[in-house]
């Protein structure tokens, strides 16, 4: 597939047939995400592929149960807005696969000159640990598209996410970051519409 048609056809995709994902093709797409750029190349991830049912549902759990400790406002929709974060939270655990992403501190060419702490060069430099990890994701969504995969990107199960490394098993230096749930989609799905050209472009010449 070209680069360009997979960027169009690509969805977030969260519902999946109930079929598994060879370990050959979860191993292509985290080579293909080992292929993004990096903070000075120096790739500060590590990618956990979960395929293991019973412990998706207990990752799963945990999530639950840490949107249910959130203190709810005192608006009327704050239940429903509560159950609709729980799924967008929590589909994972009907994925045939969901890939970890946890990252670990690089060093910066500037710390070894300066006496600022990583901390502090990482908000200066506008997190580029972070901005390396989403490089790498997005190379793992198109990636499953060009495989006949459909993907989603997760943020929202961070929120558990001290209990998630211990199910996971990441250790130190690493921690959490991401999850990306892969699997065959259960049905076709339109891309959705986005802002045009116009909008978002503007050349300064
Ligand atoms: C940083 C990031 C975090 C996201 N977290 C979640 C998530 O936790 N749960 C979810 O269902 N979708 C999540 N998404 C998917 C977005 O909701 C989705 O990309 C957006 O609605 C646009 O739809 P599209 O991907 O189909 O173009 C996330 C996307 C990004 C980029």
């Amino acid at each position: 597939m070209e680069l360009k048609q997979a960027i169009e056809k690509r969805t977030s995709i969260r519902s999946f047939k109930d079929q598994e994902i060879p370990a050959e093709d979860l191993r292509q797409l985290v080579r293909m995400g080992g292929q993004a750029p990096s903070v000075n190349n120096y790739q500060p991830w590590k990618f956990y592929v979960i395929t293991r049912k019973p412990m998706l549902e207990r990752m799963a759990d945990v999530v639950k149960q840490r949107i249910e400790e959130l203190p709810a406002n005192q608006s009327i929709a704050s239940k429903n807005i509560k159950n609709q974060v729980e799924w967008f939270a929590t589909f994972f655990q009907d994925a045939p696969a969901v890939i970890a992403l946890a990252m670990e501190d690089y060093e910066s060419v500037l710390e070894k000159g300066v006496d600022v702490s990583h901390q502090d060069i990482n908000i200066l430099r506008n997190y580029p640990d972070i901005q390396s990890a989403g490089a790498a994701i997005q190379n793992i969504l198109l990636s499953a598209v060009d495989m006949g995969y459909g993907a989603c990107w997760l943020s929202a199960p961070m929120m558990a996410k001290e209990d998630l490394e211990k199910i996971i098993g990441i250790e130190e230096p690493f921690h959490l970051m991401a999850f990306v749930a892969v699997g065959v989609p259960s049905k076709d799905i339109r891309p959705k519409s986005k802002k045009g050209l116009d909008e978002i472009f503007q050349l300064i010449d």
